[in-house]
């Protein structure tokens, strides 16, 4: 091939990337992200991301690292780990993890060896494949080498149940097999975990105890949601990206017993080079929220629970209903009477309004898949950012039941909702910018 013609073949494909990156903003634009795993960063978390700090290496503790040209990088990482601390009430905070997976490895490497047990929640009971066995391929078992067990769970309370992981405990000891590491928190988490009422028995067992707050960081951080060390957990991880509205990554805090331990395992164990430029994204994030964190988050909560009420006065089969539906960001919805989860979700995406297939408790016993489960979920701390309130929240519950229940219309759904979200362009709880929600920045 000629120079000439390579190079213009290259600058197709150059300006197709940016071509699709402005579609995408714009249609993030005109939808309903619902998706209880994301949120959209303040422009002010945006531009930190952007900044020269991504393209540098730091490894290692600030003042310790491996490399020069860390002056500011330094300050920075040593003010979101004051951040940090001061957001979660911890003794020692590690902000380098790029992930919340990431963060859980960490734990595992740090207080556990091969073959030890660690006690969780299922993936279909709530857990995440980070937390999963290797016969799942799942990160606890597959490469932190653990032998996962699980509490058990009661399916009609939504919870771990509370007598029954005390007798599993006691018989691991007994077996010899006593739990290292018992692990709360989870993907789908309508309501608290029994921290309090199971944290002492395992560290009786000589378990860490220790919440992935992957989901719900940004709820405990604004005080709507269980707070794990208050508790009994000694170690809280979480993704920066989710409730807490950062950049994506990880991060972990902690009682202070365990402060050598986890920074000496995350480098060089877990990360080399961490992501610099998402460490001071989530300085910022996390400086928005001890600012404005408290409003957000109980707005979340209450967005959420009138979500789930008004999808339940259209009929929908909300999960939950004995309980109030949701304490959290979450709001989990059966719709195997209309059709199965991963084909909901389709339908839901062609009228703009985005989801996830979500595995309910029954899953397995149904013969169900994640491909395709029996349920979706749905999360508020999107909308909730985007200014959205309880009234607006039955629109688009509204706009869910459409398609949902009747099954037809996603064209005519999707034109209303990009009208409905006119008035919602900017993100709100964070310092003021003039920038839009999903503004589409060029640099190039
Ligand atoms: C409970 C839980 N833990 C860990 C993770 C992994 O987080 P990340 O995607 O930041 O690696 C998730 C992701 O959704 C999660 O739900």
């Amino acid at each position: 091939m000629p120079h000439s013609t390579a190079r213009s073949t290259a600058k197709k494909h150059f300006r197709t990337v940016f071509n699709l990156l402005e579609r995408h903003h714009k249609w993030f634009q005109e939808s309903l992200p619902l998706i209880a795993s994301e949120n959209v960063p303040s422009p002010a978390v945006r531009e930190a991301i952007l900044s020269d700090f991504g393209n540098r290496y730091a490894e290692g503790w600030p003042g310790e690292r491996v490399y020069a040209g860390c002056i500011y990088i330094d300050q920075v990482e040593l003010l979101a780990v004051e951040l940090a601390k001061k957001l979660f009430k911890a003794d020692f905070a590690d902000v380098r993890p790029v992930s919340g997976l990431v963060a859980n490895l960490v734990v595992y490497t740090a207080f556990a060896q091969a073959n030890d047990v660690m006690l969780t929640k299922a993936i279909v009971k709530g857990g995440h494949v980070s937390m999963g066995p290797a016969r799942v391929k799942g990160t606890a078992g597959n490469v932190g080498r653990l032998d996962v067990q699980y509490f058990p769970f009661d399916d009609e309370n939504i919870q771990i149940d509370v007598d029954k992981s005390k007798e599993k405990i006691a018989s691991l000891v007994k077996e010899g097999k006593p739990p290292k590491v018992g692990m709360f928190g989870g993907s789908l988490i309508l309501f608290r975990e029994p921290v309090r009422e199971l944290a002492d028995a395992l560290k009786e067992a000589g378990a860490v105890v220790c919440y992935d707050a992957a989901h719900v960081g940004g709820l405990i951080a604004g005080g709507r949601f269980q707070d794990p060390f208050e508790e009994g957990a000694t170690i809280i991880t979480m993704s920066s990206h989710k409730c807490l509205p950062g950049p994506q990554g990880g991060i972990i805090v902690s009682k202070g017993e365990h402060a050598d331990r986890i920074k000496e395992v995350t480098f060089p164990s877990t990360v080399s080079n961490h992501h610099l430029h998402h460490v001071a994204g989530k300085a910022i994030a996390m400086a928005e929220m001890l600012a404005f964190g408290k409003q957000y988050a109980s707005q979340i909560v209450r967005n959420s629970k009138a979500l789930a009420q008004a999808l339940y006065e259209k009929g929908l089969n909300v999960v939950g209903e004995r309980r109030g539906f949701t304490e959290s960001h979450q709001v989990a919805v059966d719709v195997s009477k209309y059709g199965l989860g991963g084909d909901i979700e389709k339908k839901l995406e062609q009228a703009n309004i985005i989801v996830n297939r979500q595995m309910l408790f029954q899953d397995v016993q149904k013969g169900l898949h994640y491909q395709n489960p029996s349920g979706i979920r749905l999360g508020s701390q999107e909308l909730t950012r985007l200014g959205m309130k309880e009234n607006h929240m039955k629109d688009v519950a509204g706009f869910l039941a459409r398609v949902i229940v009747k099954g037809n219309g996603s064209q005519r759904v999707r034109r209303e909702v990009a009208e409905f979200r006119r008035d919602f362009q900017k993100v709100h709880y964070a310092f003021a910018s003039s920038r839009g929600a999903y503004e589409y920045i060029r640099i190039a």
